[in-house]
């Protein structure tokens, strides 16, 4: 029996219940949404009277289309309210011991034939169908923030979901819009395994001083061409979800990486939540980033390293005087690895600093324990008159974009050698989900495995951290000589 989901319930009604609910109400359907009190009631109503009138500003919608969708949407506070509900899902906070209580009554309240789906991050969709008298018709529907937006739904079966079934969400992910990617009960699923393991990554060089907030985040957007840095997407996300989501990966995993960064607590402890509650990583109050500094006053630059002749010719084009490394004021070392052991080699290496070009919006600015401020400074200003956005950052393996971008590269050929999901279902997933330019392993396709594999080796030898060592795949492939992980048989 194929079932028809006419009518929808939706239980929470935050950013992402609203969002969600928004969904299904667009796509024609029924949708009850359900809130614990009046007061949250309203806001969820808030949430989205806000989003369909933001899309009537913009002319997306129409009046009567607003109006229309709005109309399927009633609000209650009373979950005996979902009695005829072909499908509910929840979308509350992510505490197992909520979750199982509401699942405990829905299955109470709902008709036998109806399907009940958790929009959780992470937490075990199979734990929560086991407090169910229905375990074989409970599913996960994973949505993204903002939901109306983002394209990608993680659809997750358990072993004890019936047959079938998880074709059945699909089908109806694809009248909702969204691409479908269907994947087993695992702690974070796809996106989330990979996509928090990196934002605690950033969090972390954060803490250890490698970079500031903005330069981390200018790195990931304009050096990768990520829609948001990473700070913006944790506070797009929210701080409190985002520990949470780590919680649960590190009790999975026991894999320190996991382990959310200690700023992700204090910031969570001190209420400040991200976008939700008006500040986390950034503040709303905070004035703009510094104005680009004036042409920086440099008597003469020296530039070395590969791709030196191109950049000094451009200097000399923009006014600056040129000369060796010994006769000029800021030496320049463009380098892909650390350049201390350079420095130490000049008569004066406080004027040595490293510079990575990446892509062609940003360049790396490394200044070394013994870079003076002055010549740092000089040279985030040169990287200014080339057109550049300079990422500051200290003088250690990788810098800051492969730092980051390689180990996310790494977990997910872990995550497809582990037989979790499919080379296409991961490159999607993060497309649809995160927006991302590309998937890891067009990522890994388009950088080279070989450098991806050595830049790995590099951080591995640098930080020490175990999950940096290239996946065995991926040194197999390289020593193979195979050049996509896609032509394997
Ligand atoms: N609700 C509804 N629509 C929204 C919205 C919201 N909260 N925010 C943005 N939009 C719409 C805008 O109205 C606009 O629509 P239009 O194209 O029809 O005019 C469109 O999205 C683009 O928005 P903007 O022009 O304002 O801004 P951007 O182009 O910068 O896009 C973004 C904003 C879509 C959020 C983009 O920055 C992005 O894709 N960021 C990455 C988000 C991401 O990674 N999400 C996943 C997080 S992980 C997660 O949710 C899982 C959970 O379990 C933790």
């Amino acid at each position: 029996m194929t079932r028809s989901f006419e009518k929808v319930g939706v239980v929470g009604l935050g950013t992402m219940g609203a969002g969600i609910a928004e969904v299904f109400a667009r796509a024609g359907l029924g949708v009850t949404g359900v809130e614990a009190d009046p007061a949250a009631l309203e806001r969820g109503r808030g949430h989205l009277e806000g989003s369909t009138g933001r899309a009537l500003a913009k002319g997306r919608l129409t009046e009567a289309e607003r109006a229309e969708i709005l109309g399927r949407v009633t609000f209650t506070t009373s979950l005996e309210d979902l009695a005829d509900a072909d499908l509910v899902i929840e979308a509350i906070p992510e505490v197992m011991d909520f979750k199982r209580a509401l699942f405990t009554d829905l299955d109470r309240i709902c008709k036998p034939s109806a399907v009940l789906a958790t929009n959780t991050s992470s937490l075990s969709v199979t734990e929560i169908a086991a407090t169910t008298a229905r375990p074989g018709q409970v599913v996960g529907m994973h949505f993204f923030n903002p939901a109306p937006v983002m394209k990608l739904v993680e659809v997750i079966h358990t072993v004890t979901t019936e047959d079938g079934l998880a074709e059945e969400v699909a089908a109806l992910a694809r009248r909702l819009g969204k691409t479908p990617v269907s994947v087993g009960d695992r702690a974070g699923f796809v996106v989330n395994r990979l996509l928090l393991t990196y934002l605690n990554h950033a969090a972390v060089l954060l803490e250890n001083g490698l970079a500031a907030r903005d330069d981390i985040d200018a790195a990931m957007k304009l050096g990768v061409g990520l829609p948001m840095g990473p700070f913006t997407l944790l506070d797009l996300i929210g701080l409190d979800t985002s520990y949470e989501v780590l919680c649960v990966l590190f009790q999975e995993s026991r894999d320190r990486r996991h382990a959310p960064a200690p700023i992700l607590r204090e910031l969570v402890t001190a209420g400040l939540l991200g976008r939700k509650t008006g500040g986390g990583f950034h503040r709303e109050e905070e004035p703009g980033g510094p104005p680009p500094t004036a042409k920086p006053s440099v008597g003469s630059v020296a530039v070395l390293g590969e791709g030196a002749e191109e950049l000094a010719a451009k200097l000399a084009d923009a006014g600056f005087k040129t000369a060796s490394a010994e006769a000029a004021d800021v030496v320049v070392a463009l380098s892909r690895n650390p350049v201390i052991e350079l420095a130490a080699g000049l008569p004066r290496p406080e004027r040595l600093v490293g510079l990575h070009l990446v892509g062609d919006r940003i360049a790396e600015v490394a200044s070394t324990a013994l870079t003076s401020s002055e010549a740092a400074r000089a040279v985030e200003g040169l990287v200014r008159i080339v057109g550049r956005t300079p990422v500051r950052c200290k003088d250690r393996a990788e810098f800051v974009v492969d730092a980051l971008l390689y180990p996310y590269l790494n977990d997910a050929v872990r995550m497809y050698d582990s037989g979790y999901a499919a080379i296409e279902d991961i490159d999607s997933a993060m497309k649809l989900g995160c927006g991302y330019p590309s998937g890891p392993f067009e990522m890994l396709d388009e950088l080279g495995l070989e450098t991806v594999r050595d830049g790995l080796r590099a951080l591995y030898a640098e930080y020490r951290e175990p999950s940096f060592a290239p996946a065995p795949l991926l040194d197999q492939l390289v020593t193979a000589g195979v050049r996509s992980i896609r032509d394997l048989p």
